[in-house]
């Protein structure tokens, strides 16, 4: 299957190619390199993380029709979890995988906080995927590698 993957270089588009591309799909990817948080991480993910993997990479926006116009017909999935998961208790675990306490400041609703949000995932799971992966275990991977990653970072600098 020949599949687009939008915001390509970021932690879940790498991860979502570099497993569909060891499937056997044709994988595009299209990013814009934002500046988000740090884009050498992202250029890290399409040289180190997808390293040997084939895929076409277009370094742009995917609001640039004429972009998504050549990689036409497309889908659009959304992945993620379709549970909700209180902010409350995501502090919570990260507070347990690092042994300490956070220093909490309890504000109103900031602007362009939304109240709730879940993936819309009724697609994925009728191509017979679903979440598995709960938040103590996604948290605490993560934490494992952004402290691995930022080490090296540190000793290559
Ligand atoms: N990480 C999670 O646990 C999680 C959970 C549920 C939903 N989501 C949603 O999934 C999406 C991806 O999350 P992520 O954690 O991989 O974020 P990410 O910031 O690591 O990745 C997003 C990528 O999209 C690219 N991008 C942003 N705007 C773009 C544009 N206009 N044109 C081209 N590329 C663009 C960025 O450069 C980045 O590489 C987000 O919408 C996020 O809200 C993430």
């Amino acid at each position: 299957m020949k599949i687009l993957i939008t915001g390509g270089a970021g932690f879940i588009g790498s991860n979502l190619a570099k497993k569909l591309i060891a499937r056997g799909d044709q994988v595009v990817i299209i990013d814009n390199f934002n500046d988000y948080y740090n884009p050498k991480l992202k250029e890290d993910r399409i040289k180190i993380y997808l390293k040997g993997c084939q895929f076409k990479l277009y370094r742009g926006d995917i609001r640039d029709i004429k972009l998504l116009d050549k990689n036409l017909p497309y889908d659009i999935i959304n992945i993620g979890g379709d549970k909700e998961e209180k902010l409350t208790r995501f502090i919570e675990v990260v507070e347990q995988n690092l042994g300490k306490k956070a220093k909490k400041k309890l504000m109103p609703i900031q602007q362009g906080d939304v109240p709730s949000t879940v993936a819309d995932i009724r697609k994925l799971r009728k191509l017979g995927w679903k979440p598995t992966t709960r938040i103590e275990k996604g948290i605490k991977n993560f934490m494992n590698w952004y402290r691995e990653y930022y080490n090296e970072m540190k000793q290559s600098s």
